[in-house]
C-alpha cells in the first residue's frame, strides 16, 4: 500500500514543522524536506502536492535557499507560503520588491473572485471565481500576515485571489495548478487555516486522508517484515515512550526474531526495573533480556563530581553493556543483524535543516547506543513521527496508558539530579523523594499536563528538628516545568496545595532529608535538568 504524500520543502521557517503537523492532523502524510533537496527525491515521494515553506531569505539575497525551480513544473500541485509565493512570483518571471525587515502581525484578507480583482467588493455574493484554495471561506479572513518583501509584478498566467488593505495576499494561476499567499495558514492566529489546508489537501490535491495509525502500522509492521527477513534484531529499550512503542511495532512484525535489551544503570527511579519488565513482558509479550548493571555502573562514577564525566562514564558504560549483550545473543542466535532505535522526526528534521545545527549544551545519551564491535542495520520505525503521534500509534498497538503517558527521563537517569558523587546510598534518597513528588502530581490530576516534574537531590546539608530531635541532612528541591519539545521551557507554578504535600511528606518519609525547597529557574537561562 503507497503512502500519499505532501512534500513541504524548506525554507527556512520557525513554522515548517507546523506545516507538517496540519497536515498529518488531516490524516494526511506529510514530510519536510530541506529546499536544496534534488528533484530526484522528491519525485522518488511520488507526491501528490508541493508546498513551499516560509523562510527569512528574500529571493534577491546572495545566499537565498538554493531550491531547484523545476519543481514548479512537476505537474503536481503547489502551494507557495510567505518566502515560498515570492519564490514562484521569482522563477515563473514576476518581480519581488525586498524589504530590509520581516514583521508579522493580524491583518485582514479579503478574498478576491474573477470579477472583483481590486477588493472594493466585499460583499461577495457567490462562490464563482474564487480559486480552489479558498473555497467556502468567508468573504474576508482574519491571518497571520508576514510583512516584508512583497510581489510586486505576477507571472505571466497569475491573477491575484486575496489582498489586504494595502498589500496582495495571495496569488493563483489553477491552469497550472500553482497558487501561494502571503499569510500564514499554518499558525494559530490563522483561525481558518485549517479549512485552507484542507482545500489544498483534499479538493486541490485529491488526498483520501487515509494515514491513520491502523495505516501507519500496517504498512510499518509489512516494511519491517520484509526488510528483516530472517533476521535477528535486538532493541536497547529505556522504559520511555519512544524505545517502548518502537520495540512493540518491531514485535508485532517479527515476533522472537526481536531480543530486548534493558539495562539497570543503577540511577533508574524506585521499582523501575522490575515495572518495565513486567509491563513489556508480561503485558505486552516482548522478549526481554534484563541485564542488572548497577554495580558496574557504581564503580565507574564512584568520586565522579563532574556532570559531563558523569555522563560521558554512563555513556560509555552502558555502550560497553550493550555490546557484551549483544555479542552474547548473537551467539545464541547465530547472528544479529539490526538494531532498533526510537529516532523521531523532530530529530530527523533538525539534522537535515538548512538551519545550522544548534550549539550542545549537554552531551545527551540516549539507549541504543550504536555497539561498537557490531555492523549493524539501523531500524528506525517511528523516524517520521511527532511525539503525540507516537503516542496515538502506541495507544492503537493496545499498549498500556502507564507506558504511553510517561514524563520523559534523561538516558544518565538521576545521576544527573543528584549533585555531587553519586553513591547508592544517594540514589536511595532520590527514589523515594521523586516517588513522592510524581505520586503526589499525579494525586492532583496534573501529572500529564506537565512536561516534567521530580526531586533533584542537593549536597547541601542543613539543620532540622524533628520531635525532640536536632537533624542534620540534606535538601530536596523539587522541579516541575511546561514545555513544548524540552528546548525552552517555563517552571511551573504548582498549587500551594500540592507542594504542601509534597515537602511533608518528603521530609516525614524520606530519612536522610530534612528541607525541600521549589526551583523556580525557567529555561533559558537555567536548563531542565540540574547537569
Ligand atoms: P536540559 O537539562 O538540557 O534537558 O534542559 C532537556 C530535556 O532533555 C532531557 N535530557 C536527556 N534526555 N538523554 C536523554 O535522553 C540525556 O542525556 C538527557 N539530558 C537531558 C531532559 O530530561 C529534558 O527533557
Amino acid at each position: 500500500m503507497d503512502t500519499q504524500t505532501i512534500v513541504i520543502l524548506d525554507f527556512g521557517s520557525q513554522y515548517t514543522q507546523l506545516i507538517a503537523r496540519r497536515i498529518r492532523e488531516q490524516n494526511v502524510f506529510s514530510v519536510v524536506l530541506p529546499c536544496t533537496a534534488p528533484i530526484s527525491e522528491i519525485q522518488a515521494l511520488k507526491p501528490l502536492g508541493v508546498i513551499l515553506s516560509g523562510g527569512p531569505s528574500s529571493v534577491y539575497d546572495a545566499d537565498a535557499p538554493a531550491a531547484d525551480p523545476r519543481l514548479l513544473e512537476l505537474g503536481v500541485p503547489v502551494l507557495g507560503i510567505c518566502y515560498g509565493l515570492h519564490f514562484i512570483v521569482h522563477h515563473l518571471g514576476g518581480k519581488v520588491k525586498s524589504a530590509p525587515r520581516r514583521e508579522y502581525g493580524h491583518a485582514e484578507v479579503t478574498i478576491l473572485d474573477e470579477a472583483n480583482q481590486d477588493g472594493a467588493n466585499k460583499d461577495r455574493a457567490s462562490e464563482d471565481g474564487v480559486t480552489a484554495l479558498f473555497a467556502g471561506l468567508p468573504a474576508t479572513l482574519q491571518v497571520w500576515m508576514s510583512h516584508g518583501d512583497e510581489a510586486l509584478e505576477l507571472p505571466a498566467g497569475f491573477r491575484r485571489t486575496a489582498v489586504t488593505q494595502n498589500a496582495l495576499a495571495g496569488i493563483a494561476n489553477e491552469e497550472r495548478r500553482i497558487w501561494a499567499v502571503q499569510f500564514h495558514p499554518e499558525v494559530h492566529h490563522t483561525p481558518l487555516g485549517p479549512k485552507l489546508i484542507r482545500n489544498f489537501v483534499f479538493n486541490i490535491c485529491g488526498a483520501a486522508g487515509d494515514w491513520t495509525p491502523a495505516h501507519f502500522i500496517e504498512t510499518t509492521v509489512a516494511g519491517i517484515r520484509e526488510k528483516v527477513g530472517k533476521g535477528h534484531v535486538i532493541c536497547g529499550l529505556s522504559g520511555g515512550v519512544d524505545s517502548s512503542v518502537a520495540a512493540v511495532l518491531v514485535h508485532k512484525a517479527i515476533g522472537s526474531q526481536l531480543t530486548c535489551i534493558f539495562v539497570n544503570n543503577g540511577v533508574l527511579r524506585k521499582n523501575e526495573f522490575v515495572n518495565v519488565q513486567k509491563n513489556l513482558r508480561e503485558k505486552l509479550g516482548l522478549h526481554i533480556v534484563a541485564v542488572d548493571a548497577s554495580e558496574r555502573f557504581m564503580a565507574k562514577l564512584a568520586g565522579v563530581i563532574d556532570p559531563e564525566t558523569k555522563r560521558k562514564r554512563i555513556g560509555a558504560e552502558f555502550i560497553a553493556v550493550f555490546d557484551d549483550e549483544a555479542t552474547r545473543i548473537a551467539k545464541e542466535t547465530g547472528g544479529v543483524d539490526w538494531l532498533v532505535q526510537g529516532t523521531l522526526y523532530p530529530d530527523v528534521i533538525e539534522s537535515s535543516s538548512v538551519k545550522g545545527p544548534s550549539q550542545t549544551i549537554k552531551s545527551h545519551h540516549n539507549v541504543g547506543g550504536l555497539p561498537l564491535g557490531m555492523k549493524l542495520k539501523l531500524i528506525e520505525p517511528l523516524r517520521d513521527l511527532f511525539k503525540d503521534e507516537v503516542r496515538r500509534i502506541g495507544r492503537d498497538l493496545g499498549m498500556p496508558e502507564e507506558i504511553l503517558g510517561r514524563q520523559p527521563f534523561p538516558g544518565p537517569g538521576l545521576a544527573v539530579r543528584i549533585l555531587g558523587e553519586v553513591t547508592p546510598e544517594r540514589v536511595a534518597l532520590l527514589q523515594e523523594a521523586d516517588e513522592i513528588v510524581v505520586a503526589e502530581i499525579k494525586a492532583a490530576g496534573l501529572y500529564s499536563s506537565i512536561w516534567q516534574s521530580f526531586a533533584v537531590l542537593l549536597p547541601v546539608m542543613s539543620v532540622g528538628v524533628m520531635g525532640d530531635q536536632r537533624t542534620y541532612a540534606y535538601t530536596a528541591a523539587v522541579r516541575a516545568v511546561h514545555s513544548e519539545d524540552g528546548m525552552t521551557a517555563d517552571w511551573t507554578p504548582l498549587p500551594y496545595e500540592v507542594l504542601k504535600r509534597i515537602s511533608s511528606r518528603i521530609v516525614n518519609e524520606v530519612r536522610g532529608i530534612n528541607r525541600v525547597v521549589y526551583d523556580i529557574t525557567s529555561k533559558p537561562p537555567g536548563t531542565i535538568e540540574w547537569e
